[in-house]
């Protein structure tokens, strides 16, 4: 993948109730971000009417649906966001293998009906940025939490996935076990000046891309913010001190 701006790698998650309003922040927002995020909340009021729209006048879209049942349905489902045009999706790595391959096979079935004709990229969610040790320990997920969110990137790697979800804290240990291609999008950014709201584990834009983020994912930040437009051109502007080349 070509070097990418703080724009391009500025994904903001449109974690808002109806249509209306999601088409009033992303217009807003159009030029100042690189993709829009839209999620179980709009699409089960909506429908893929958001996604639809974006694409059509020519935004990029990540489909955050976190598919997981079995291979065959999330086949299924994989082909209808390739055709939807989303240029991302995603599914639950804990799926499992086959799931993580019927993924990806669906994701190349077809070719989308918005402008890009690449393939989406299939990323797996490995451990939720919001479970804490107990929650883990409940779950039976014993040992070092970052041991199984690389466990689990590492198989979805190898089924074909072109990268993960993943929370700031795990960047590094991801990048070292899959190498610089494989993609790297992490929520539970918070601005360095911004409340923590419920995420667990969280950085800075700035320190998610120095660790070697490929992609940022900000909601409430960027839409709960008085000036969403000057949210979002703030965190760009904080990415971009990481990007710069030091003198
Ligand atoms: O508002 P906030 O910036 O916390 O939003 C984070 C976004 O990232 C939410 O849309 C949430 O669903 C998403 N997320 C995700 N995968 C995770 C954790 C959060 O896509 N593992």
């Amino acid at each position: 993948m070509t070097a990418m701006s703080g724009r391009e790698k500025l994904i903001v998650a449109l974690d808002l109730p109806d249509a209306a309003s999601a088409v009033n922040l992303a217009e807003k927002l159009r030029g100042h971000v690189g993709m829009f995020k839209v999620g179980s909340e709009l699409y089960t009021a909506e429908g893929p009417v958001l996604a639809h729209y974006l694409i059509a006048v020519g935004e990029k879209v990540f489909l955050d649906l976190k598919f997981h049942d079995i291979p065959n349905t999330v086949k299924a489902a994989a082909r209808q966001a390739a055709q939807l045009g989303a240029s991302m999706f995603n599914v639950h790595a804990s799926g499992g293998r086959r799931m993580l391959e019927a993924a990806v096979e669906g994701a190349r079935s077809t070719r989308s009906s918005g402008r890009s004709t690449a393939s989406p990229a299939v990323l797996a969610v490995t451990l939720l940025t919001s479970l804490e040790s107990r929650d883990l320990t409940e779950l039976g997920v014993t040992g070092i939490p970052e041991e199984a969110v690389v466990r689990l990137a590492r198989l979805a790697q190898q089924a074909g996935l072109q990268g993960v979800v993943a929370s700031p804290r795990e960047i590094e240990a991801i990048r070292r076990a899959c190498g610089p291609k494989f993609l790297i999008v992490t929520p539970g950014i918070r601005p360095a000046a911004a409340a923590a709201n419920d995420q667990v584990r969280m950085a800075t834009p700035e320190q998610a891309v120095r660790a070697g983020a490929d992609f940022i994912v900000v909601g409430r930040p960027i839409t709960g913010a008085p000036d969403p437009v000057a949210a979002a051109d703030a965190i760009v502007a904080e990415m971009e001190m990481a990007l710069a080349p030091k003198t």
